[in-house]
C-alpha cells in the first residue's frame, strides 16, 4: 500500500538509503523511551541492541516472562513487561505502567509477527486468518490506541511496524497474511492521519510536526542464527535484522515530516 508524508509539506519522504544513513551516535537517542512490542526474538533484540547503543532506554514487551528474562535480564537500559498484547485491557493497563514509572514512551517498534499460508485461495483457512488478525492487526490497534497519547505528546513519537512486500504482490497461497498485513498498512496511515491533524495540519496554531506513524517493509528478514543453520543459502532480498535495529534507530533523528505517513522498503 502507498504512502506518502502526511505533513502537508509536499517534500518526499524519507527514503531507505536516507534512514540507513542516519544512525544516531552514541547517546543520540539518551532519554528517549522506546517501546518494543515482540521483543523476545531475534529481531526484537537487534532493534532493542540498536535503541540502547544509541542511549534510548527499551521498554521491551513480550508475551512470556521466561524468554524476556533470557533476553533482557541483566541489561540496565532494558525494562521487561510480560504481556499478551492481543488483551486490549492488558495493553491499557500497560500503557498506564508505563505512563506511571516511565513518564510515557516517545517510541512503539511493533514486532509481533507470524506467517500462516494455504494451498491456493480456498486453502485460506478461518483458523490461519484468527491466527494472522490477532498477531498483526488486533495486536497493532491495541498497541497504537493506547499508547497513542503518549506518542503524540513526545517531541519526537515515533511509531513503526514491518510490514511485507508481499502487500504489493499478493499469492493465492498467501492472501490471508497479504491481506492482514495490508490492514495494518492502512492502519498506520490512519495513526498518521491523526498525528497530523493534531500537529502540522491543526486547522488553528499548526505546529512543526513531532510524531510520526512510519511502515517499513522487508521481502523476509534474516538473522544470525539462520545464517549458522544453512551457511550456503544466500538469503536474497532478505534484510538483516541489524539493519531493521539501524533503520528503527534512525526514525528518532529524521525529521517528522518526511516520516509520517511513509512507507519505506528496505527490502
Ligand atoms: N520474519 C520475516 O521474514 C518477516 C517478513 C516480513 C515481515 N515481517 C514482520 O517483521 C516483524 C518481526 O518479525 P519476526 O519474525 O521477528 O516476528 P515474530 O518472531 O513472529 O514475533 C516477534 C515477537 O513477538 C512476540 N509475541 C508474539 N505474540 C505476542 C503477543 N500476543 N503479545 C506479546 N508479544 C508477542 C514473540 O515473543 P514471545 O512469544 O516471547 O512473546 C516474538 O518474539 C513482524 O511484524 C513480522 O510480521 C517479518
Amino acid at each position: 500500500m502507498a504512502g506518502g508524508p502526511q505533513s502537508g509539506s509536499g517534500e518526499a519522504p524519507a527514503s531507505a538509503d536516507q534512514l540507513l544513513g542516519a544512525a544516531p551516535g552514541p547517546g543520540g537517542l539518551a532519554g528517549l523511551k522506546v517501546v518494543v512490542a515482540g521483543a523476545s526474538g531475534a529481531s526484537g533484540q537487534a532493534v532493542t541492541a540498536a535503541l540502547t547503543g544509541a542511549g534510548a532506554t527499551v521498554l521491551a514487551v513480550g508475551s512470556n516472562r521466561d524468554r524476556l528474562t533470557a533476553a533482557y535480564g541483566k541489561n540496565d537500559a532494558v525494562a521487561s513487561f510480560e504481556c499478551n498484547l492481543a488483551d486490549r485491557a492488558a495493553v491499557e493497563g500497560l500503557a498506564g505502567s508505563i505512563a506511571a514509572e516511565h513518564g510515557g514512551a516517545d517510541g512503539l517498534v511493533h514486532l509481533v509477527g507470524g506467517w500462516r499460508g494455504g494451498k491456493g485461495l480456498t486453502g485460506q483457512s478461518d483458523d490461519d486468518w484468527d491466527f494472522l488478525h490477532a498477531q498483526l492487526i488486533t495486536t497493532l490497534r491495541n498497541t497504537t490506541r493506547a499508547f497513542y497519547p503518549q506518542l503524540e505528546a513526545s517531541g519526537s513519537g515515533r511509531v513503526a511496524i514491518v510490514s511485507a512486500t508481499a502487500t504489493e504482490s499478493p499469492t493465492a497461497s498467501g492472501a490471508n497474511y497479504a491481506a492482514a498485513k495490508a490492514a495494518a498498512e492502512s492502519w498506520m496511515l490512519s495513526v498518521a492521519d491523526g498525528f497530523r491533524r493534531s500537529q502540522s495540519g491543526r486547522k488553528v496554531d499548526p505546529v512543526p510536526q513531532r510524531s510520526a506513524a512510519v511502515v517499513l517493509a522487508v521481502k523476509a528478514l534474516v538473522d544470525d542464527s539462520m545464517r549458522r543453520a544453512d551457511p550456503a543459502k544466500s538469503f536474497p532480498g532478505f534484510t538483516d535484522v541489524a539493519d531493521l535495529g539501524r533503520a528503527a534507530a534512525a526514525l528518532f533523528v529524521l525529521d517528522a515530516a518526511l516520516l509520517n505517513g511513509a512507507h519505506i522498503r528496505l527490502a
